[in-house]
């Protein structure tokens, strides 16, 4: 089958992923390359809802549920937006994708990794992006980032967020060739040069 390119971002909320992922579109876009600009969660109309509870949901929620509802929007996502585009030929650029569910759900909330990356794993139909580039930031300088208006992950405290940050290196040490890492604390112009020279070697 001949298939596109997938590409995901990931890392903690305030490290300017989205705004790198949008530059990048532009650049694809310059070179006339078809792409799709992507996120989780929320990208379908089913996840657009669990968007909603898992974002502002304000009574408490299990941890289990919460990696089910994540777990939920990306099976819609994979198989309804993401598939389908790869197969077209399209470059998917996905902001936050498997990466953040063993991050998020595993390293800082504490639930099992091998269970969550078997339910990645039957969520996706094992679909992995060719290519994931995590933004790294001090956890004190991502959260001041944010400033006052946070959702319910955002308003985790400091330890949540070390952990979160350990967990994404502790990934990319362990698939070296799948992700690759960027010091995110730095000028949007130097970030953007750092990503296209990644992505320029899967795009020739
Ligand atoms: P969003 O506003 O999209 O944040 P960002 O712009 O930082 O990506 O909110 C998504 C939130 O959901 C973010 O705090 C990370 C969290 N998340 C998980 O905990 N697990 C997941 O599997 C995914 C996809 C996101």
């Amino acid at each position: 089958m001949k298939r596109g390119l997938f590409i995901t971002f990931e890392g903690a909320d305030g490290c300017g992923k989205t705004t790198q992922l949008e530059l990048l579109k532009k650049y694809l876009d310059k070179l006339n390359i078809k792409n799709i600009l992507t996120r989780e969660p929320g990208a379908t109309e089913l996840g657009v809802e669990l968007r909603k509870i898992l974002l502002h949901y304000d009574k408490p929620v299990s941890d289990v549920a919460e990696s089910f509802l994540y777990l939920a929007d990306r099976a819609q996502h994979v198989q309804f937006e993401i598939k389908p585009a790869l197969e077209k030929g399209y470059v998917v650029l996905c902001d936050r994708y498997i990466d953040s569910t063993v991050s998020y759900q595993g390293f800082s909330r504490g639930q099992d990794i091998d269970t969550l990356n078997k339910l990645n794993e039957i969520a996706t139909s094992k679909l992995k992006p060719d290519l994931t580039i995590v933004f790294d930031i001090d956890s004190e300088i991502a959260q001041k980032r944010l400033g006052n208006v946070k959702d319910r992950l955002e308003k985790e405290g400091i330890e949540f967020h070390k952990k979160l940050r350990y967990g994404y290196l502790e990934l990319a040490k362990k698939e070296p060739e799948r992700i690759k890492v960027i010091n995110a604390d730095d000028t949007i112009e130097n970030i953007q040069k750092k990503v296209i020279d990644i992505v320029k070697d899967y795009i020739k």
